[in-house]
């Protein structure tokens, strides 16, 4: 069955470009990102691993570790980061495991055969420090995904974790966010010291607690 949010993400151990990964230990206390590709020496799954790499340190000062899975081996996924670092202007730092056997694709529901045969389709997990499943995206292979959103939904995420706010349409860091329903109306002045407004009593908005 194809795994849904609040899900445990399920556990592998993995050969990668930075040697065996046990993936809930390599997480440890974090977040963490894993996102498939199709195939090595694509030219768009490139130009995903390169704005990927540009994007490490962003994702790393979140607690988020990063991490990439084909279905290719070793070998051609060293010679592939290669050519992404020429072509891309980057340094990829993050591993990428090799899963020729599909182990972790197939275990990650990663193949859809009606859509692509025998390749991962584009997939990403985010995982939470609980190690639970906090969002799945699945794009075509043909489009590539956009990875600021990933960080801006990382941002969201953190939130909620952290201050009992949602965020609204287009959000973006630093807007306001909004109080989550579950907030009493009496406990909103205490929690929020950064002041509010309410629109609705359903829809009740606070300065991003955080900045
Ligand atoms: C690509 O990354 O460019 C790609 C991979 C598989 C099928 C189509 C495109």
């Amino acid at each position: 069955m194809a795994l849904r949010l609040g899900d445990e993400a399920p556990n592998f151990t993995a050969e990668t470009t930075q040697g065996t990964i046990n993936f809930h230990e390599w997480l440890g206390d974090g977040w963490g990102i894993l996102f498939s590709h199709p195939k090595d020496f694509t030219p768009v799954c490139t130009t995903e691993l390169g704005a990927m790499a540009k994007l490490t340190e962003d994702f790393k000062k979140r607690n988020v570790k990063v991490l990439a899975i084909s279905v290719d081996g070793l070998e051609a996924h060293k010679g592939w980061i290669n050519d992404i670092n020429e072509t891309q202007n980057c340094s990829l730092s993050y591993p990428l495991i090799a899963d020729p056997e599909k182990k972790v694709a197939n275990l990650y529901d990663m193949i859809h055969p009606n859509a692509l045969d025998n390749m991962t389709v584009r997939s990403v997990f985010v995982i939470g420090a609980d190690k639970k499943i906090k969002l799945t995206l699945t794009y075509p292979a043909s489009t590539g995904r956009n990875f600021d959103e990933i960080l801006r939904v990382v941002d969201s995420l953190q939130l909620t974790a952290k201050y009992q706010v949602a965020t609204p349409v287009n959000w973006k860091d630093g807007e306001d966010c909004i109080i989550v329903p579950a907030v009493k109306d009496e406990d909103v002045p205490s929690k929020f010291p950064k002041g509010h407004r309410v629109v609705k009593p359903y829809l009740r908005f606070t300065p991003q607690p955080n900045k």
